[in-house]
């Protein structure tokens, strides 16, 4: 089959590198980048550690509002789709880029595979809840990650074409834990000893838009005890200079701009605790073993939590400098992510229906 995949976003990096591989064995893949993320920081990089073909489109639509970029990215795809008249597409996660790409083709009457379905947090405020919800019901083939997704989907009268195949970040972590601990060199370069430190990253409207969620979640990083270490995503950059708080930030936070995948997983394995508001490292933390404080007030990762590696704080200060001190699961876990692999279930899905196709 002729696959267009559509990425735009950090987390669609990492999730398509190990799926590209799987599906170039037999198909044909147009790869579009929407340019949604455009700093060499938070792209360039993945594509490169990661090896990931160049994209065959580059869409430049930049930042905008979500109306904005979630139509320039339709008009554009479409475009894209007129030209190159796959059989199918595949879309990744729950950014603006997964909606206007999954809309554009399901408007073509192009089948939509929807790889990350059917997670919810069950609030509406998130423009990614929307995303999902609306990629999942025009969406033909759904690529579940955990069961939880999939009793979702049934709620919401989901119930065919639904592919119960695991995580494909899972994949991604197992290719490169072994050579970001070879090849990185984050740990000596920022000084830092194995579990005498916390990671922290924060993105969330929620949390940066709001100036005293930020104001609270700074504050208890305050009171860690121990060097924190911060990559920066732009929003949060630009509003913690909105705010004037970027120079005047407690000592032991260590500010730095946002890391490469294998930098990032290092940084990530050797920590003693990470707090974040971001999906895939709530996933990720559970998946390297170290605790998880989520700076939200839900999840979609709900195994997470029910498993006690990881533990919903919100944006406050309180709850955030407790958990910093006592949180400390000891349980084993589960795989609740599924094992390695999903990468190449998805594609064998993918092989029978192109069966089905041709
Ligand atoms: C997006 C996704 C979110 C995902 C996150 C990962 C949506 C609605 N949200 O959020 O689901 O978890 O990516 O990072 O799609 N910016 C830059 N350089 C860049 C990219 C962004 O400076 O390379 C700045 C821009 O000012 C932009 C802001 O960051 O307005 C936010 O970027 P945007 O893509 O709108 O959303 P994210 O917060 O990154």
């Amino acid at each position: 089959m002729k696959i267009v995949s559509i990425v735009g976003a950090r987390p669609q990096f990492i999730k398509c590198a190990p799926l590209s591989r799987e599906l170039r064995k037999n198909h044909q893949e147009v790869l579009v980048h929407t340019g949604q993320h455009y700093d060499p920081e938070m792209s360039g990089i993945f594509f490169r550690e990661l090896q990931i073909p160049k994209p065959d489109y580059h869409l430049d639509v930049g930042s905008g509002s979500h109306g904005k970029q979630t139509g320039l990215i339709l008009a554009r795809v479409e475009e894209v789709l007129e030209r190159e008249q796959p059989d199918m597409m595949l879309v990744y996660g729950d950014t603006n880029s997964t909606l206007a790409g999954a809309l554009a083709a399901a408007k073509m009457h192009i089948l939509v595979g929807h790889v990350e379905a059917g997670l919810r947090s069950f609030d509406q405020s998130m423009p990614e809840e929307i995303n999902r919800v609306l990629t999942d019901h025009i969406s033909e083939l759904l690529f579940c990650p955990t069961e939880t997704a999939v009793r979702n989907l049934a709620h919401e009268g989901i119930t065919g074409g639904v592919h119960p195949v695991g995580d494909v970040m899972v994949d991604a972590l197992h290719f490169n834990r072994g050579v970001a601990s070879d090849k990185s060199r984050i740990l000596e370069r920022l000084e830092l000893e194995e579990k005498a430190y916390l990671v922290v990253t924060v993105h969330r409207p929620a949390n940066t838009d709001n100036r005293a969620n930020l104001e609270s979640i700074i504050g208890a990083l305050g009171e860690a005890g121990c060097p924190v270490i911060f990559p920066l995503h732009p929003r949060t950059r630009k509003y913690l200079s909105d705010y004037a708080m970027l120079d005047v930030l407690p000592v032991n936070i260590v500010v730095i701009e946002p890391l490469g995948y294998l930098d990032m997983l290092r940084l990530m394995d050797g920590a003693e605790k990470i707090l974040t508001d971001s999906g895939g490292i709530q996933k990720e933390a559970y998946l390297l073993g170290v605790p998880c404080i989520t700076l939200r007030e839900n999840t979609e990762w709900v195994e997470t939590v029910e498993d006690g590696w990881n533990v919903l704080v919100g944006a406050n200060r309180g709850k955030i400098v407790e958990a910093i001190r006592e949180f400390a699961p000891a349980g084993s876990q589960r795989e609740v992510f599924g094992t390695v692999g999903a990468s190449g279930r998805i594609v064998a899905v993918l092989d029978s229906k192109g069966n089905s196709v041709h």
